[in-house]
């Protein structure tokens, strides 16, 4: 099945550039909306996609994997406090860029813990997503609380300071975000693939983002972010991903190699 033809037509009439995403995981996403439609042939995909832009809307949410979680993966966030938090704190101010927050989970993580380290009143994140449902759903700040269970677990291991339950509100089946941890944190709609650089900032998350990106498109976002960066500046990235194999691995030096916590040289 020839994929490639159906990715330049939703390129050229919507402008979302899925061309350089993992070949396997675009497969997976098509053929599954092939068969949850009833659509039997990539040419049917490709013309339902040009002529019914609901239908193109909801390709597109298959296309964002939206899973996340508060404090995921402890040890990394454990790693963050240690070895980056004391490089921060020489800082006046600081710019921080969740690139692919999904449904904000991990910039409210970010943000409990620069609250607890008394850094959250001179930074500002900027989240961003090209996916706007999940960014509504990140600026509302309304999680379920069957979740929380397991954020609570996630919030000790990852070294958490105070009680996770004095973050937010419960409310029957979900809980809202304390106001004060969403003071500082923009959410705005960008595409790594097609949008440009956040000048001079002080961290970027990009976790469990780069694993849809094929090596062309890795390469490119890599040269973003080290665009992006200010000397010294520091780059977070999934237990998946890295950057020994762009063009950009020489110019960072390894904070944690296990975390992928890299350093941006001077
Ligand atoms: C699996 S989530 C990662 C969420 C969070 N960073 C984490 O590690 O838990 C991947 C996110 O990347 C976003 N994404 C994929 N391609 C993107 C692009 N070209 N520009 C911006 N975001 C993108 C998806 O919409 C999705 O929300």
């Amino acid at each position: 099945m020839e994929i490639t033809p159906l990715l330049e037509a939703f390129f050229q009439k919507y402008s979302y550039d899925f061309r350089h995403y993992s070949e396997a995981h675009i497969r997976r996403r098509i053929i599954n909306r092939m068969n949850v439609s009833g659509l039997e042939s990539i040419d049917q995909m490709q013309s339902r996609l040009l002529t019914d832009e609901v239908f193109a809307s909801e390709f597109l949410q298959d296309l964002s994997i939206t899973v996340t979680e508060m404090f995921r993966d402890p040890g990394f966030y454990r790693s963050f406090r240690e070895k980056v938090i004391p490089i921060l704190k020489t800082y006046p101010f600081l710019k921080i860029w969740h690139a692919g927050c999904a449904t904000g989970e991990e910039a409210y993580s970010v943000a409990i813990l620069l609250q607890e380290e008394g850094l959250y009143d001179r930074t500002t994140i900027y989240a961003t997503d090209f996916n706007q449902h999940g960014l509504s759903q990140a600026e509302e700040g309304i999680f379920p609380s069957k979740m929380m269970k397991d954020y609570t677990a996630n919030y000790q291991l990852s070294g958490g300071k105070e009680s996770f339950s004095d973050y937010y509100t419960s409310n029957y089946d979900s809980v809202i975000m304390n106001k004060s941890l969403k003071r500082n944190i923009v959410w705005a709609n960008h595409n790594l693939v097609t949008d440009s650089v956040f000048a001079e900032v002080h961290v970027i998350f990009c976790r469990n983002v780069l694993i849809y990106f094929d090596n062309i498109l890795q390469n490119k976002v890599q040269r973003l972010f080290h665009d992006s960066l200010i000397n010294g500046g520091i780059l977070c990235l999934g237990s998946k991903e890295g950057i020994r194999f762009t063009e950009l691995f020489d110019r960072y030096t390894e904070l944690d190699k296990k975390q992928r916590i890299f350093k941006k040289r001077y």
